[in-house]
């Protein structure tokens, strides 16, 4: 599949639907991200009230990968309000499971660190990746991510396994891609 048949965009209310049935496959086919498949209840209503208020939160987006108009992957930030904070934002992303492997990831991430050179208040992008999640961590040291911290044994499986939360971040006008 070529790259350039990837398009990227905000995603609108009207995705609401697609993007529930996409987030639902994410949840059921994914360890690696803290809500299990049936914590997951948010109606296509809801959804489309999370995606407005995304649309006119100027310091958060949501922003979807097509292709041939099938949402593949999703990226979304939020933003603490308070003024000592502002500056940080938190990211989380996914790829769809037939997907991967095909530079999605990094184009939903290229699009989001462009977002926030250009921002008028953000200026550090944080994020948090089970220990075990080693795609992921590929991915986030590939841009240019470094790690910040751990929280020790933050996250217990169903099968008893437990693994650390990293804390990874980058600071986008500082950071030179190569
Ligand atoms: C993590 C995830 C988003 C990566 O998406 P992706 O589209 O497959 O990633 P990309 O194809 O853009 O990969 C970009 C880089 O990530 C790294 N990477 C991706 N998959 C990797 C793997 N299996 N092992 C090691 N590194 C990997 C590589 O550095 C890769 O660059 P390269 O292709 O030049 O080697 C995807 O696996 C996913 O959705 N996982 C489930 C949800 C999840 O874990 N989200 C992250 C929560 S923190």
């Amino acid at each position: 599949m070529s790259r350039e048949s990837i398009h990227i965009r905000e995603a609108t209310p009207k995705d609401a639907k697609a993007l529930n049935a996409y987030i639902r496959l994410i949840f059921e086919t994914s360890e690696h991200l803290i809500t299990s498949p049936e914590e997951f209840r948010q109606p296509p209503w809801k959804q489309r009230m999370w995606i407005a208020r995304k649309n006119t939160n100027t310091n958060e987006t949501c922003i979807i990968a097509l292709k041939d108009d099938k949402i593949v992957g999703m990226l979304d930030n939020w933003t603490d309000r308070r003024k000592r904070v502002k500056h940080v934002t938190t990211f989380a992303t996914s790829v769809h499971p037939d997907y991967r492997g095909q530079g999605i990831a990094r184009k939903l991430l290229n699009e989001f660190i462009d977002l926030v050179r250009l921002h008028p208040t953000l200026e550090k992008i944080e994020l948090h990746v089970h220990a075990d999640n080693i795609s992921a961590i590929g991915l986030y040291e590939k841009m240019g991510f470094l790690r910040e911290g751990i929280r020790s044994r933050a996250i217990k499986y169903q099968d008893g396994r437990v693994v650390d939360d990293i804390l990874m971040a980058i600071w986008p006008n500082e950071h030179k891609q190569d």
